[in-house]
């Protein structure tokens, strides 16, 4: 961590006053009030649209459009006029922050999130060397949600996504496999990572970055569960052992994509561990999951996640802030240094001063952990359980009112937020071509957003629950929506 802990030097205040300053001739905007009071209104009323699902979705209108394709302006333009058609064309765009946006994985779009991202863009901090308090801020973020979720961490860091954050564990899990890799490349040497057959295509894409090529991507078979099979695993990483090949890391998922799959987290740090002096390292890709591992009614999915050496955690999808917010989180100290840290001339390092872009893939980094940490100073560690249990409870109520309904069929056991299903009523030939319809059809419609899916083959509606907003009673609008034009699927596009 850096010494710079945020504090002015101590003859701050005998450094006698600034120099004058005539106020350059920057385009800064003419009335700053005015414009932000119209943001303001433009705010509240999107948040306001936001408390309930709308009967409708408005359409871009036609003038609006049409200006979108006209070519770079060379003359100042009206800030408040740019302002408005901004506003209208973001009310007309598709928001995860509406109560019925229940496609791939959303978010709440909480307001504190709001008022971090402003704050964080006014004044513009760079993450990547040491940027004063803002550095003890990522630090806090980073300790209050380990404490969150229960994981052990000595370092980790704030990224742009899963995807990145899996690639951070993945470069640095590299570097403790093959040692020196980082400088020589893995030249001739074999290697693997493991992941279950519903990983996230992202561990491929790692994968890849790293160097290993995707044929080094073991995918071990799922159970009816649909998690990843410990003993599978086991025969995989014994097999590529004795084949000479070395294993750099497993990807265990702590909610899939697809259904919402928690792998045996336990069992596959028991397997992880059983090979060599210091066992294999297990990364845990919870960017979706992982905030259920704080909740009373998921927590035992979640055991052996301190086991873990690293693990991924996206804030703005169930935490509910806004994009982007990723966390990578690391069990031992060091190990993103050994990966990523490096001494160039125009940033060096006194003593034992470490700039974030050390642990980092990033150089230039927004802010975006005050997003995080204004939510959980704001609404707290409880407050965000009550709401991951709401959501946890909507997937359970849906689930109990597809059993019940004759003209749905669920299509896998959820675990957690994550819903597929499809609708399948007696005289529709392919099934699978109708849900993909319905799914193309409700999108249009824009009433409830859910997204289209297959599960083992079969076309299906998915569902995921994250949205703090989304309401018991809504959820049986979501059939009620979907039955209005299942039923007829003459007219479906
Ligand atoms: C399990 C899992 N891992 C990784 C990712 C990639 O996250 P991001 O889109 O933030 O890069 C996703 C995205 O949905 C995911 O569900």
């Amino acid at each position: 961590m850096s010494r710079n802990r945020g504090s002015r030097p101590a003859n701050a205040a005998r450094m006698g006053s600034a120099p004058q300053h005539e106020q350059a001739d920057l385009p800064a905007l003419a009335d700053r009030e005015g414009v932000l009071a119209d943001l303001e209104r433009v705010i509240c009323d999107a948040w306001a649209s936001f408390d309930r699902p709308r009967a409708s979705e408005p359409e871009l209108d036609e003038d609006l459009a049409t200006r979108l394709g006209s070519p770079l302006p060379e003359e100042a333009g009206d800030a408040e006029a740019a302002l408005g058609d901004a506003a209208r064309i973001l009310d007309a765009s598709i928001s995860p922050s509406r109560p019925l946006y229940l496609g791939y994985i959303g978010s709440t779009g909480l307001e504190v999130g709001v008022l971090a991202s402003a704050l964080a863009a006014t004044y513009d901090a760079n993450l990547a060397v040491s940027a004063g308090g803002a550095d003890l801020v990522e630090q806090q973020s980073l300790r209050w949600v380990a404490d969150f979720v229960g994981f052990p961490l000595a370092e980790g860091s704030f990224t742009s996504g899963g995807m990145i954050s899996n690639l951070t564990a993945l470069l640095a899990a590299r570097e403790k496999a093959l040692p020196g890799s980082r400088a020589e490349g893995i030249g001739g040497r074999r290697a693997a990572v493991y992941c279950s057959d519903e990983a996230h295509y992202s561990v491929v894409r790692a994968v890849e970055v790293c160097g290993l090529g995707s044929a080094a991507v073991r995918r071990i078979p799922i159970d009816s569960r649909r998690r990843m099979r410990p003993e599978a695993l086991d025969r995989a990483l014994a097999a590529d052992i004795a084949a000479g090949v070395t294993p750099v890391a497993v990807v265990a998922t702590a909610g899939t994509t697809l259904t919402g799959a928690v792998d045996p987290l336990d069992e596959i740090a028991g397997v992880c561990a059983s090979y060599g002096d210091r066992g294999v390292w297990l990364h845990v890709d919870g960017a979706y999951g992982l905030p259920a591992a704080a909740v009373p009614s998921t927590a035992a999915l979640f055991t052996g996640l301190d086991r873990a050496d690293s693990a991924t955690l996206d804030a703005h999808k169930w935490l509910g802030v806004q994009k982007s917010c990723s966390v990578v989180m690391l069990r031992e100290a060091d190990r993103l240094r050994a990966a990523f840290g490096h001494e160039e001339r125009y940033l060096l390092h006194e003593g034992d001063v470490v700039n974030p872009v050390d642990q980092t893939l990033e150089y230039s980094r927004p802010f975006r952990s005050l997003r995080l940490w204004m939510a959980f100073r704001v609404h707290g560690a409880a407050q965000y359980r009550a709401w991951i249990e709401r959501t946890l409870a909507n997937a359970r109520r849906l689930t109990e009112l597809l059993r019940a309904a004759p003209d749905f069929e669920l299509l896998h056991e959820p675990m957690l937020s994550t819903v597929c299903f499809r609708h399948a009523p007696s005289g529709v030939a392919d099934l699978d071509e109708h849900n993909l319809r319905l799914a193309r059809a409700l999108q249009g419609d824009g009433r409830v957003f859910l997204a289209p899916a297959a599960v083992d083959g079969r076309g299906c509606l998915r569902v995921c629950f994250v949205n703090f907003r989304t309401t018991p009673d809504e959820v049986e609008y979501v059939l009620e929506v979907a039955r209005e034009f299942g039923e007829r699927p003459a007219e479906l596009p």
